[in-house]
């Protein structure tokens, strides 16, 4: 299959209306033209994400009809060169989903700066094992090695670590030999953290840092949002880094915020968004996804996803997120 000779329409998941997650739909749509600047992949698997979630239901800044901010598959058609047709990528964010169509179809089109090579090492990995990793991995590592600047030896707490984000997070955290304490909001989920190699598991709710008595620690990874953010800037230390990246809590903004009352003295506080990914500022070619490719390939870490679906079973999958059932990545099938 090259740029020529792949088909002129394709199957897509579309938004028929804001809603829930029977508002998912296939339809046949025209497949994406090769464009300068741009690859087209035939797209062979694609995570499920918490953003896709809100584009459904309308509570996203930015959507299009077709949603879907990552996938891995195959390159038809690349006008620049830059990839050559056959090879095995990943692309992610780079408007996908949001103001270009995404990746919840048998195709899509990404900006070339959104599109990464995936090496030698898929050749041990299924296109599902694969599709667990671009956007979690991707965004964990930022997270945990630029923004909380994280070495090993540190203490790091990740809040919301049941999530696909967090258990990417705590992955590379206890591969990176940090000593990670994780929440999540249900015990019989604690097992499993400790089965990833996590120290210790807490029950995540609004009072932690009082549960915690003054304990305090060099890293926090923040995903379940502006709904815990002031408590989670008691628990990191004097000179330690609190990085806010997900919002599973919800999306409102913290009311009456006072950083003269609220903020903790000498904790530096950043946020992360994998919409920069792509821009000259954030490169994707700062994120060693091949490595954490080689890695899972090697059996490094568990990158597995936690569930399977075909194409056709979307709305399903969207149901399991909204249930919260999931305990880690989704990823969807096309072939
Ligand atoms: N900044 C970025 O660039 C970026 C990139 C990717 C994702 N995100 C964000 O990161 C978060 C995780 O995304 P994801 O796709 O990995 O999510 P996900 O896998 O769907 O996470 C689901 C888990 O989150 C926990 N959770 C759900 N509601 C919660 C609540 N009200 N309070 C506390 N925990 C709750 C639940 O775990 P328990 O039931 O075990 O507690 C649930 O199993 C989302 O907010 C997403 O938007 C941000």
């Amino acid at each position: 299959m090259d740029g020529k000779t792949y088909p002129s329409t394709m199957k897509a998941i579309i938004i028929e209306h804001f809603g829930g997650p029977d508002s998912l739909v296939i339809k046949d749509v025209p497949t994406p033209e090769p464009e300068d600047g741009y690859v087209v992949i035939q797209i062979k698997a694609f995570g499920v994400n918490h953003a896709e979630m809100h584009m459904r239901r309308g509570e996203w800044a930015e959507s299009m009809p077709i949603i879907g901010i990552e996938c891995v598959g195959l390159v038809v058609a690349c006008p620049g060169g830059e990839f050559a047709p056959g090879m095995s990528v990943a692309a992610l964010m780079g408007g996908l989903g949001r103001t270009i169509n995404g990746s919840y179809a048998q195709f899509t089109r990404a900006p070339v700066s959104n599109v990464v090579a995936l090496g030698d090492a898929v050749a041990a990995l299924s296109w599902a094992q694969l599709a667990a990793i671009p956007e979690s991995y991707a965004t964990a590592w930022t997270c945990l090695f630029r923004n909380l600047e994280l070495r090993a030896g540190q203490t790091l707490l990740i809040r919301g670590a049941t999530s696909a984000f967090g258990k990417a997070a705590v992955n590379l955290a206890v591969q990176a030999g940090a000593q990670v304490s994780a929440t999540t909001r249900k015990q019989e989920r604690f097992d499993d953290l400790k089965g990833l190699g996590v120290k210790e598991a807490l029950l995540e709710g609004p009072n932690l840092s009082a549960r915690l008595d003054g304990r305090k620690f060099d890293a926090v990874l923040e995903l379940v949002g502006n709904s815990t953010l002031l408590d989670s800037l008691m628990l990191v230390r004097r000179g330690g880094r609190l990085c806010l990246a997900g919002f599973l809590g919800g999306l409102a903004p913290i009311a009456d915020f006072n950083p003269l009352l609220q903020m903790a003295s000498g904790v530096h506080f950043s946020f992360f968004g994998s919409f920069v990914f792509g821009t000259p500022e954030f490169p994707l070619s700062d994120v060693p996804l091949h490595s954490i490719v080689k890695m899972v390939a090697e059996k490094k870490f568990g990158a597995e996803p936690a569930r399977v679906f075909k194409f056709e079973k979307i709305s399903d999958a969207h149901q399991v997120m909204e249930a919260n059932e999931a305990n880690g990545k989704m990823v969807v099938c096309v072939d």
